[in-house]
């Protein structure tokens, strides 16, 4: 292995640079020379690539986004964005390449181990929602921004009796809502993997009312059901004034977490340790306390569960 390259793709997330930090410092502690390609997956077809040194990486730790820039790329997943992509990795003599980024990122690390070059995932998304891993990069940077959020709102809240409906980020996952939905205590937590009925989270608000409770929140995962028109129903059926807030992008910006850069650093540190070691299809995650890696097409399979436990927890906790 003598030349890596590095790139991210999909949504960024706040410790990806901390993360293409540890990738770019450990290939060249290991005498590995290392290049990074931009735009993710567009500039791997246009040969966006430039070759990094020590300094390249220097004050980036602490910085939200990603310096390499990103993007959705569909041309990659055409034959002929993909021959395209390979030309340049065979020009530029690249032996290995670290792709961090979310599932769609995967499945193109696992494209390139296809067509033969040994690739590394490293996962990095907001939205915590792949299944192998406890964690990825930026969860949990995305949570603490949802976690003060709400504590702004909740202090507007309660000076005017309301009760807010804040949804947040997650796609099809409702990590996001259900961590910063039991850190801030929230009446109501509403995601993709439970049911919700609309009476009951009333009933929950007009209980806390009539014990005195000045505030309520509920917290919502994108894409489950419409915040204004939620917002509307429960003003309707209860009497409660409401608004309702999309916090949106914010949830993707901000400085990492010390957790964020931690996990961001062993992970991109691990995945230039799998590439020297000539292993290939390979993505990197946390189980329990223990980096781990496993082999791309089983960490595409393993399924997401749903922690009830934390689901239920909030629930009782929020009576
Ligand atoms: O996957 C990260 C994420 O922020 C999701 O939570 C959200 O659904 C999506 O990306 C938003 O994408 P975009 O930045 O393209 O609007």
């Amino acid at each position: 292995m003598e030349k890596i390259a590095v790139l991210t793709s999909g949504g960024d997330a706040p410790g990806m640079n901390a993360a293409i930090r540890a990738v770019v410092r450990s290939s060249i502690y290991n005498n590995v020379r290392i290049l990074s390609v931009r735009d993710g997956f567009t500039g791997l077809i246009n040969a966006q690539i430039e070759e990094m040194n020590l300094s390249s990486v220097a004050d980036i730790i602490h910085r939200g986004g990603t310096i390499l820039k990103t993007t959705r790329c569909e041309e990659f997943k055409t034959k002929e964005g993909q021959r395209k992509a390979m030309n340049v990795i065979a020009v530029l003599g690249i032996d290995g390449i670290i792709i961090i980024g979310g599932g769609g990122s995967l499945k193109g690390a696992k494209v390139i181990n296809s067509l033969g070059i040994p690739s590394i995932g490293v996962p990095g998304t907001i939205d915590n929602d792949m299944g192998y891993t406890d964690y990825t990069i930026g969860f949990d940077t995305s949570v603490n921004t949802v976690v003060d959020a709400i504590s702004k709102i909740r202090e507007t809240s309660i000076s005017h009796g309301r009760a807010n409906i804040i949804e947040v980020m997650g796609r099809d996952c409702g990590n996001i809502a259900l961590h910063a939905g039991l850190a801030s205590g929230a009446e109501s937590i509403i995601i993709p993997e439970m049911e919700f009925d609309i009476d009951e989270v009333c009933r929950k608000l007009l209980r806390g009312r009539n014990r005195g409770k000045l505030h309520s929140i509920i917290i919502l995962t994108e894409g489950v059901a419409d915040p204004i028109r939620i917002s509307n129903e429960i003003k309707e059926k209860t009497g409660i004034e409401t608004r309702a807030t999309i916090l949106g992008h914010i949830q993707r910006g901000g400085s990492p977490t010390a957790f964020d850069r931690i996990l961001a650093s062993k992970m991109g540190a691990r995945a230039v340790e799998l590439l020297i070691r000539g292993s290939k299809n390979r993505t990197v995650g946390i189980q329990g306390n223990n980096i781990v890696d496993m082999d791309i097409d089983e960490a595409l399979n393993v399924e997401s569960i749903f922690d009830i436990d934390s689901y239920e927890l909030a629930n009782v906790l929020s009576i």
